[in-house]
């Protein structure tokens, strides 16, 4: 058994967990969504002082709530990528420094690896090999997990993740942020057939189009474009059809392509995850081809799905039992491939 106080500040959640291999002991999850929203998006130098207020509190919450004491802490884990620089030096920092005070191995973690291991949280007996597909407000991705650290990443987005496209399409509609749930809300009072707005697919120059990688700023584009053309109509606009078909072209392009990336690398199991596996079109859409292609589909539950710093733990947890630590140099970076 290997039990990590696992830190997450990568971007406007401030989260401390204390993490058992796959067993969550406590998980402290602060978000500074209401302090962003008066922006209308997160805003990175006010992400970082947010941080830096509320950490330590936070760590000290975690600690009490797993009733454990620093004698049982095996390691200690911070995201170092990728993400607001500013905000990930702020978890990273406190991590090597817990580290150092209290003599425990250290370990940087790769944000998207955590989001992969999410699924183990809720599902603490699925093993590698499988698929997962990331889809929230920083990421897109498709990736064939093999392994503990052997990724491989079959589709990404080629512009807006889809939690992007979800939050600029709210905000052109006037409905605040995040955009994603109050998207959500209002296409189930809509029809998702009203507008056929276009999928994004990336041509191959072959011919063709990539079968696995998306493109969501032409979509996000194109609904510009039909509110312009409403309004010039003089028209009120349909707002829960305008989301409702918005949502079915998103939910319906990763679907295909989760689907058709799965079924090309054999793979039988599909694992959700980030904020956007939250989505009710996304799961309906994703449930159905999977009953009828034979796949499994896992969605953890959403606190599990959003940031969170107990999937970094779990991710951490596994890497230290294998004898993986990082030095007390290492750094931060806002990009960093898997
Ligand atoms: O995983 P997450 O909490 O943070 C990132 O790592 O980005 O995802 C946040 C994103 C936001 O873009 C938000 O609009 C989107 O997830 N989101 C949703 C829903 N709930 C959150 N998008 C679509 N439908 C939802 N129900
Ligand atoms: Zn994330």
């Amino acid at each position: 058994m290997t039990t990590v106080l696992a830190i997450e500040t990568s971007c406007d959640e401030t989260a401390v967990a204390i993490v058992k291999n796959r067993e969550v002991c406590s998980s402290v999850v602060t978000s500074q969504i209401p302090v962003h929203r008066q922006y209308g998006g997160v805003v990175p130098e006010v992400a970082s002082r947010q941080h830096l207020e509320i950490i330590n509190q936070a760590i000290a919450q975690a600690m009490d709530e797993s009733l454990m004491d620093w004698g049982q802490i095996d390691g200690i884990a911070a995201t170092c990528a990728p993400g607001l620089v500013g905000a990930l030096l702020v978890g990273l920092t406190a991590a090597k420094t817990l580290a150092m005070v209290y003599e425990k191995r250290f370990l940087g973690v790769h944000h998207l690896e955590g989001h992969i291991y999410a699924t183990y949280l809720a599902q603490p007996n699925i093993d590698p090999p499988f698929l997962s597909l990331l889809v929230s407000g920083g990421h897109t991705s498709l990736i064939y997990v093999k392994d503990c650290g052997i990724y491989e990443t079959l589709g990404t987005t080629r512009d807006d993740a889809a939690g992007e496209a979800f939050d600029k399409v709210a905000r052109l509609l006037k409905l605040g942020y995040p955009g994603g749930p109050v998207i959500d809300k209002l296409a189930q009072t809509g029809d998702p057939q009203a507008f056929t707005l276009p999928e994004g697919k990336i041509s191959l120059s072959g011919g063709g189009y990539h079968p696995y990688d998306a493109s969501f700023s032409g979509l996000k584009t194109a609904v510009l474009r039909l509110v312009q053309n409403l309004e010039k109509d003089g028209e009120e606009l349909p707002i829960a059809d305008i989301a409702a078909s918005f949502q079915e072209t998103i939910a319906k392009a990763l679907t295909k392509r989760a689907i058709a990336c799965a079924g090309d690398h054999s793979l039988k199991t599909i694992a959700v995850g980030g904020g956007v596996a939250a989505n009710s079109g996304l799961r309906k859409h994703l449930q159905t081809a999977a009953a009828k292609h034979n796949f499994q589909v896992l969605f953890p539950p959403l606190k599990f799905c959003t940031d969170n710093a107990a999937m970094i733990g779990c991710a951490a947890a596994d890497h230290l039992s294998r004898g993986h630590t990082s030095p007390f140099t290492l750094g931060v970076h806002s990009r960093l491939p898997l």
